[in-house]
């Protein structure tokens, strides 16, 4: 069986590839911006001890999942119970994550799309072509319709070269370049002046801020959209790792990643911004906060690299491609959730399913972007906000109430003969059962509320 659905061929293939999808827009645009406007260090604090405590239990939950059913979420999640209602409502659970993880990817390719017409942008800027230029860097429907096509073919064709030699491949390849183009951009930027002022605000803690319920929430959100959880991504890439790998620490290997090259992009953002500054353009908001998301990205940096000349295009053509890598291994693993499911559920070959589900989701990004006022920010709550978490608690009770003890155990010895004495087995199996869902639900509900 493992063998026909595909497995990863080596543990840094999956670390590469977990990791791949963990580190993407969210690390390198919304840590950086967020830690800026609420409270600096402050927020990295509160970040760092979320993604501890309640993202990398939760994911645990869905790696132990995966690997014991060998299966996609759907499958998992119905054969962890026999009682026909618990199973059914974990089957109902993975088909609703799999359409959360589409809906995710129907946005995510329209941002990621820009970066891709970012980077042109530059280089035809480089190379003297004014028109084409201007015309990638403006906002229009058949820039954002071109780019997002292209970028979801990207993302399509290596789905559907399967878990080894596409997902695990290109991960491999693109991992490392995105290491290395990050830790040199941000050497660069570090030596320009103004830098210094960014690593202030970046590194001092301003308390005040980061204990306020709302940056508490902003925080969980960060930490569960950072690290793929919810929807059944990080379940299937674990239904590939096989028996003998140690779950526990290559699921620690990927938090780490994650979080440290978040920690890195603030320290590439955050000067950015204060160079920016140095050179004359506005950072603030009329309002007096930093100015963030979209406008950051795609007016600030922008603006900050014409300021710089011939560097300066060529130091955006290094960030816009850093940007598109990491957008495309994290969206490789959104599709893989609903492809894995056609596959073993509906026996539909790989390439037809990957070409097939890719479609429709480029479909429903065109939609969106028909009316981008309304149905953008309308797509990234519903499935972040409120899908995500609620997901996530549910994946958490599978794991610590439905999933039985002894299975879970089992599942962790194949990796480590002596998990039954080690600290993770001490902690995490109450831990996943009441803290998790409990504090989650206590977040949720506050930020559906408030
Ligand atoms: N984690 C990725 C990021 O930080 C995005 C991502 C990939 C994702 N797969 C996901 C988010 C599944 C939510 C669910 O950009």
């Amino acid at each position: 069986m493992a063998a026909s659905r595909g497995e990863f061929s080596s543990r840094f293939g999956f670390v590469m590839a977990a990791a791949g999808s963990a580190v993407g827009l969210g690390n390198i645009w919304g840590f950086p911006t967020q830690a800026a406007s609420n409270g600096g260090a402050a927020f990295l604090l509160v970040y760092l001890v979320l993604a501890f405590t309640l993202a990398y239990p939760a994911l645990m939950a869905e790696l132990i999942i995966g690997r014991h059913a060998h299966a996609n979420a759907t499958r998992a999640l119905r054969s962890l119970s026999s009682r026909p209602l618990v199973s059914r409502f974990g089957a109902f659970t993975g088909i609703f994550g799999l359409v959360v993880a589409s809906l995710i990817l129907s946005f995510y390719a329209i941002v990621a799309g820009w970066m891709i017409a970012f980077g042109l942008g530059s280089l035809a800027q480089l190379l003297g072509i004014e028109s084409v230029a201007s015309w990638s860097t403006g906002f229009s429907l058949p820039r954002n319709l071109l780019f997002m096509l292209l970028f979801m073919a990207l993302t399509i064709g290596i789905i559907s070269e399967g878990v080894h030699r596409g997902i695990e491949r290109w991960s491999e390849r693109l991992m490392p370049a995105l290491l290395i183009t990050l830790l040199l951009l941000m050497a660069y930027v570090l030596t320009l002046d103004g830098a210094m002022q960014g690593l202030r605000v970046y590194l001092l803690p301003d308390f005040h801020r980061a204990l306020s319920p709302d940056l508490i929430i902003a925080a969980l959100g960060a930490a569960f959209f950072s690290l793929s959880l919810g929807v059944g991504t990080m379940l299937i890439y674990g239904s590939y790792l096989p028996d003998r790998e140690n779950l526990p620490l290559v699921g620690g290997m990927v938090t780490l990643v994650d979080i440290f090259i978040a920690v890195c992009a603030g320290f590439l953002i955050l000067p950015a911004m204060y160079v920016a500054m140095h050179n004359g353009v506005e950072i603030f908001s009329p309002s007096g906060s930093l100015l963030s998301e979209d406008t950051l990205i795609f007016t600030v940096l922008p603006e900050l690299f014409a300021t710089m000349g011939v560097p300066g295009a060529l130091v955006s053509i290094v960030f816009f491609f850093l940007m598109s890598i990491a957008a495309l291994t994290s969206s490789i693993s959104m599709l893989e959730a609903p492809v894995a499911y056609a596959i073993e559920e509906h026996g539909i070959e790989r390439r037809k399913a990957a070409w097939f589900i890719g479609g429709i989701i480029a479909l429903v990004s065109a939609g969106i972007l028909l009316d981008f006022g309304t149905l953008f920010g309308l797509v990234v709550s519903l499935t972040t906000r409120y899908s995500q978490p609620l997901l996530g608690i549910i994946l958490c009770i599978y794991a610590g109430w439905v999933m039985q003890r002894n299975a879970l155990l089992q599942e962790l010895k194949q990796g480590n003969p002596r998990a039954e004495h080690g600290l993770f087995w001490k902690i995490w199996p109450w831990y996943v059962r009441v803290v998790c869902p409990a504090i989650i639900l206590a977040i949720f509900t506050r930020s559906i509320l408030g």
